[in-house]
């Protein structure tokens, strides 16, 4: 009778939400997954930075991460020009957004203190990857922070889905700008090859592989924290 009762009251309180939210739209945002990474990252930046993302899009980050970061300066340098982002909140600072050519970061040295590059590098050759990189470490102060899609072996199943993602992401960037660089040989790699490749970098000091398995929708979202001298 309880079960039965509470189920009756379930469905008043659906019905009741839906028409009371009819003609309401939600603000689009970043889902739950997104928000976590967002919050784990912040743990990497200190209240009142300025943060360079790289390959940011419309800034989706970093207005995800001044929810978490307070007075949070954000600027997103992209290879398209994005559509307008709607802020989680009205009285947020909105990042400031430009577009670059893919490789060459438009700032002068340490002008940041910390630059992320999420799920960019993958998308690119292993000689425009490391250039980019480079650049990326080069106008930040404190710290590099990468998300990639990495795992610590890749099995069939995960080297198929690779394939197809950078296949799929290539017609999708070379339509949107022709400042994007084709490669259809995309560059994933595992935790250990990162590493390699991270600590190899000068000014890197130290790297910390933080897998987001926890947070993340799926295994093999990943952060890379690089500590600058
Ligand atoms: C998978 S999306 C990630 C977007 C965003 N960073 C995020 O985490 O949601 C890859 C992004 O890399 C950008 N991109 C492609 N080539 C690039 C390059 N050479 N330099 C910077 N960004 C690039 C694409 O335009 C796209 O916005």
């Amino acid at each position: 009778m309880r079960f039965l009762i509470r189920h009756f009251l379930q469905m008043i309180q659906f019905f009741g939400a839906l028409i009371g939210n009819m003609g309401w739209k939600p603000r689009p945002s970043s889902n739950a997954h997104d928000l976590l990474k967002a919050a784990w990252i912040s743990k990497f930046i200190d209240d009142d930075s300025r943060v360079l993302d790289v390959g940011g899009g419309n800034g989706r980050r970093l207005s995800d991460l001044s929810l978490y970061v307070r007075d949070l300066n954000g600027v997103s340098i992209d290879v398209y020009e994005p559509e307008q982002i709607v802020l989680p909140i009205d009285t947020m600072k909105a990042p400031e957004i430009s577009t670059f050519d893919g490789i060459s970061i438009p700032f002068s040295e340490n002008e940041f203190d910390v630059v992320l590059v999420c799920y960019v590098l993958h998308h690119l050759s292993e000689t425009h990857s490391q250039k980019l990189l480079a650049n990326a470490t080069s106008v930040a102060a404190k710290r590099v922070i990468l998300l990639e899609d990495s795992r610590p072996t890749f099995d069939l199943p995960y080297r198929l889905r690779n394939w197809a993602h950078a296949t799929e992401s290539n017609l999708l960037y070379e339509a949107r700008s022709d400042d994007f660089a084709r490669n259809f040989k995309h560059s994933f790699k595992t935790h250990n090859q990162w590493e390699e490749v991270l600590k190899g970098l000068p000014s890197v000091k130290k790297v910390q592989c933080v897998p987001l398995d926890q947070i993340s929708r799926y295994r093999h979202h990943t952060m890379f924290v690089l500590d600058l001298n």
